[in-house]
């Protein structure tokens, strides 16, 4: 039994091995309905429990479907509908849902809630976002990066705006992967110095640049993110927005990188503030592949965590 906790947690060979299963899997099922099952049924006989105590989308709809077409059941939660939004413990909460299901997806706040639930589970917890990190996610841009331009070992990646939990867990891939990062944005918004020394220390080169040019110079991928994520304070806003704009990506920031450079979002996306519409919609842009690579790399993920 593994839990999938986060990028740098997780072996380099384990994360390839991830990584290739989840294209195999997905050009298994090229055509087919997206309600009809796999072929193979690793998870028939296997529920699964998706906790959520905040918005999703991707991640929900992604691990539901995921489950269901290998042959397991979902059960999706709201943390405040639980006891464990109304004082029950951490602890005990997983103690409990160990003798109900055969595996935990949680998407939380502070990452303590994360750690202690796969501390006292019997059965894997997977991360479906922290404040902190979200691996799942760089787990589906690796994918995607890797089908439309080949090995992303060496390549050169841009984060543009804040540096926060999606970046974070770019940066542990940075070292995990074997990729160079460049991090573009304001000095209260940097990555925290814990994720560019995990990166730094597995040999990858990290940059911080302020000026959005000069770092997207020769990028491989341009990524962005929402400049107000769900767990900062709807008042640091228009604060936020006033020390982003000059980071938002649009035609003339991605002409500096290299012609054939892709650009990622995570989605939900900001139009016109983080990212105009003429990126996203454009032709470098492979977001729509992104949010689909989700349910396939999760799939692969789920398969090693059970070990099945
Ligand atoms: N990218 C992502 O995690 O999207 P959701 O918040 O919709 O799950
Ligand atoms: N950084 C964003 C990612 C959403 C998928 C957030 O945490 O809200």
């Amino acid at each position: 039994m593994n839990h999938f906790l986060d990028i740098h947690k997780t072996a380099p060979e384990d994360l390839r091995q991830i990584i290739d299963q989840a294209g195999q899997m997905k050009t298994a099922r090229l055509g087919r309905p997206k309600g009809t099952p796999d072929d193979e049924q690793p998870l028939a006989g296997h529920m699964v429990a998706l906790i959520f105590e905040k918005p999703s989308t991707r991640t929900r709809v992604s691990f539901d479907v995921g489950v269901r077409q290998m042959g397991g059941e979902t059960m999706v939660l709201s943390g405040k509908d639980m006891q464990l939004g109304h004082g029950e413990t951490i602890a005990d909460t997983a103690r409990v849902l160990s003798r109900y299901v055969d595996m935990i997806m949680i998407r939380t706040f502070d990452e303590t809630v994360l750690t202690e639930m796969a501390e006292y589970a019997d059965v894997p917890v997977i991360n479906g976002l922290t404040d902190r990190t979200h691996p799942c996610q760089i787990m589906a841009d690796i994918l995607t990066y890797e089908e439309h331009r080949g090995p992303i070992k060496g390549k050169k990646v841009v984060w543009t705006g804040d540096g926060n939990n999606v970046c974070a867990s770019f940066l542990h891939a940075a070292g995990q992967f074997g990729f160079d990062l460049t991090f573009t944005g304001p000095a209260q918004l940097d990555p925290e110095d814990e994720f560019i020394g995990f990166a730094r220390n597995a040999g990858s080169k990290i940059t911080i640049e302020r000026d959005a040019a000069k770092a997207v110079e020769g990028a491989d991928l341009v990524v962005a993110d929402t400049w107000v994520s769900m767990h900062d304070s709807q008042s640091s806003k228009e604060r936020r927005h006033n020390m982003l704009r000059p980071y938002q990506v649009n035609d003339a920031l991605m002409a500096h990188a290299k012609p054939d450079a892709l650009f990622m979002h995570c989605l939900p996306a900001h139009r016109e503030e983080e990212v105009t519409s003429a990126v996203m919609d454009g032709p470098q842009s492979v977001i729509f592949d992104e949010a689909e690579n989700r349910l396939h790399a999760q799939k692969a993920v789920m398969r090693w965590c059970l070990g099945v």
